[in-house]
């Protein structure tokens, strides 16, 4: 496996200066690869989308593909009230490159980013995408949306809005499935305590944080069962207000905030922390 590279961008901080959105919704995209190669894909690429694209050739890497975790607006583009977020439409225009998804996610994304099918690749849980010699294993998690996945790249976990550092994705939203949730959340528990979890948004103190932390500080880790799980969450109904297990909040968040100390890895648009 050739050297990973790995950068971490946060929305409204290190691009997307001054757009509103992108500082409330503090997204947390990347860029990773081959730094051999020169060659990484983007992750998440919403707001600011061609200035991603910039910021990693600035470093003399090329752009050769996306990654999606989900459909969302804040991950891959599309309208939200009365405005348009770029996202993958806006990237293309600047690098014609293949958008890795889901299978079951792709029809969501084409529809809600105007995307043409033929740019979306569809992938079944445990594909490869081969960066140079990096290889990015795609985890199908649904549970927060139908076809949310994460990325795993060596010990670098790329969680989406599956799992952040404290508390998980909403639960409550149309395509979600808090039983699923809680399946997905077993199988990254399951990985390897060093994995070094790299969520879709930051709501904690720390950009990222080593698994073998979270799975005691991190209440939707914890739950020892199924039932134990839909019962905290409140079967994830609640739109706002309500603080269950699985971390919804208030509304327009994907997580109820709670914060928790501790050393994180990364930082702004900082080099990939020691795999
Ligand atoms: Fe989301």
């Amino acid at each position: 496996m050739g050297a990973l590279w790995l950068r971490q961008f946060l929305s409204g901080r290190d691009f997307a200066l001054g757009d509103p959105v992108a500082v409330e919704m503090r997204n947390q995209a990347y860029a990773i690869g081959d730094e051999a190669a020169r060659q990484a894909v983007l992750v998440d690429p919403a707001h600011g989308a061609g200035e991603l694209v910039e910021l990693v050739r600035a470093e003399g890497m090329e752009v050769v593909g996306v990654v999606a975790t989900h459909h969302h607006f804040d991950h891959v583009g599309g309208r939200i009230g009365g405005r348009r977020v770029g996202g993958i439409l806006e990237l293309l225009e600047v690098a014609d490159v293949p958008i890795h998804v889901q299978r079951v996610e792709l029809p969501r994304i084409a529809r809600s980013t105007g995307v043409s099918t033929s740019s979306l690749v569809a992938h079944d849980s445990g594909d490869v995408v081969a960066v140079g010699e990096v290889e990015l294993r795609l985890l199908h998690t649904p549970g927060h949306t139908a076809g949310s996945q994460c990325v795993l790249a060596g010990s670098m976990l790329l969680s989406g809005d599956t799992l952040f550092l404290d508390g998980c994705g909403r639960t409550d939203l149309d395509d979600s499935d808090p039983a699923e949730m809680y399946r997905s959340l077993r199988r990254l528990a399951e990985l390897p305590d060093e994995t070094v979890v790299l969520p879709g948004h930051r709501y904690s103190p720390e950009p990222s944080a080593v698994l073998s932390r979270l799975r005691s500080s991190n209440i939707a880790l914890r739950l020892p069962s199924e039932e134990a799980w839909l019962a905290a969450s409140g079967l994830g109904g609640r739109e706002s207000g309500g603080q269950g297990a699985g971390g919804q909040g208030a509304a327009g968040r994907e997580s109820g905030g709670r914060e928790f100390g501790g050393q994180g890895a990364g930082g702004r648009a900082d080099p990939a922390p020691p795999a």
